[in-house]
């Protein structure tokens, strides 16, 4: 084998390198830190959920990933090439926040130009099907400048899934979707997963995000607040009860057994993390023996809404 051969062989047999790695991510807005100091990494295959509210620096992040932005510091690495090599944005299909496509271009014609500029060649069937997947076959051959604004946020989902990326980066690909339309848009995402391609999924639906993500960065005045899959983030169970009688002793036992909150009779207990097993039938049984009356009890996990604000207000757990 020769020398080239070989060095070939050792790069083929090397461990892909992650869809994205990013690092020490800085951009300012006039006085106005709009990321400050931002790292991540999303595997091959990885779907991550981009949190936070208005204004945290999501878009930003997004467009310093991708070189539309020039960062004041950090580095990008996209499919184990600088952010701005052309051959790693080739691989990457990108929906942004805010697009129009030219308005007398059919919906076909824009697929087609965009398979153009991403250099690559998709056969006819293929992005007919890449139409179909978001639910515009119909409409093919419809001038863009008549389609809804759902419809136009279809579209831009078939111009980031055509060239066949090994990433794809959604700005709120849901925002002017209706309910089925979102639900189209999960069952996609799945079944990219399924292919092995990264996701990097920026929505303000929570719910949308907590089914299908992997992984979560909450991003929150332009630094990253909290990260980690749902499993870690989530990992909190908490005990939901309606209770009457509860005198201070009872309340006391409750604030034993995890940090307590109440509204009227509905109380909510957050289990430690490594609670053991028999924690919650030994509060019921001494909660009865205090002379309180139980109407329901209901073990439950925080959602990812309810620890998303928890870790906003800067809730430590
Ligand atoms: N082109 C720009 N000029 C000035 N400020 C900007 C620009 N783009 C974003 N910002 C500011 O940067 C911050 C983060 O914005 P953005 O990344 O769009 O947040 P998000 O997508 O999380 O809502 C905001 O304060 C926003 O006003
Ligand atoms: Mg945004």
């Amino acid at each position: 084998m020769s020398a080239v051969d070989e060095a070939e062989q050792l790069l083929a047999d090397l461990p892909a390198a992650p869809a994205v790695w990013c690092s020490g991510l800085r951009k300012r807005y006039r006085r106005r830190a709009a990321v400050d100091g931002v790292s991540f990494t999303v595997a091959r295959g990885e779907v991550l959920g981009l949190l936070g509210p208005n204004g945290a620096g999501k878009t930003t992040v997004i467009k310093m990933l991708l070189g539309l932005v020039r960062p004041d510091a950090g580095d990008v690495l996209l499919l184990g090439r600088p952010g701005h090599d052309p051959r790693a944005r080739a691989r990457v299909g990108y929906l942004p926040e805010l697009f129009r496509y030219q308005p007398w271009l059919t919906a076909a014609e824009v697929l087609t130009l965009h398979v153009r500029l991403a250099g690559t060649q998709v056969p006819p069937e293929e992005r007919r099907a890449c139409l179909a997947m978001v639910g515009l076959a119909d409409r093919a051959g419809d001038r863009v400048g008549g389609f809804s604004k759902g419809m136009q946020q279809r579209l831009g989902l078939a111009v980031a899934l055509v060239a066949r990326p090994d990433l794809v980066i959604l700005d709120e690909p849901t925002s002017a979707l209706d309910p089925i339309g979102r639900a189209d848009v999960r069952d996609l995402l799945l079944s990219l997963k399924e292919r092995r391609v990264a996701v990097i999924l920026n929505s303000h639906l929570i719910g949308e995000v907590e089914r299908v993500c992997d992984r979560v960065v909450i991003l929150d005045k332009g630094t990253v607040a909290a990260s980690g899959t749902l499993e870690e983030l989530l990992g909190q169970r908490e005990l939901r009860m309606r209770l009457d009688g509860v005198t201070p002793e009872a309340e006391a036992r409750l604030a034993a057994t995890g940090r307590l909150s109440h509204t009227g009779d509905a109380y909510r207990v957050t289990l430690p993390p490594d609670h053991d097993e028999a924690r919650v039938p030994d509060l019921i049984t001494d909660l009865v023996g205090l002379g309180v009356r139980i109407h329901a009890v209901e073990p439950g996990r925080i959602s990812l809404e309810e620890r998303l604000l928890g870790i906003l207000r800067g809730e430590s757990s």
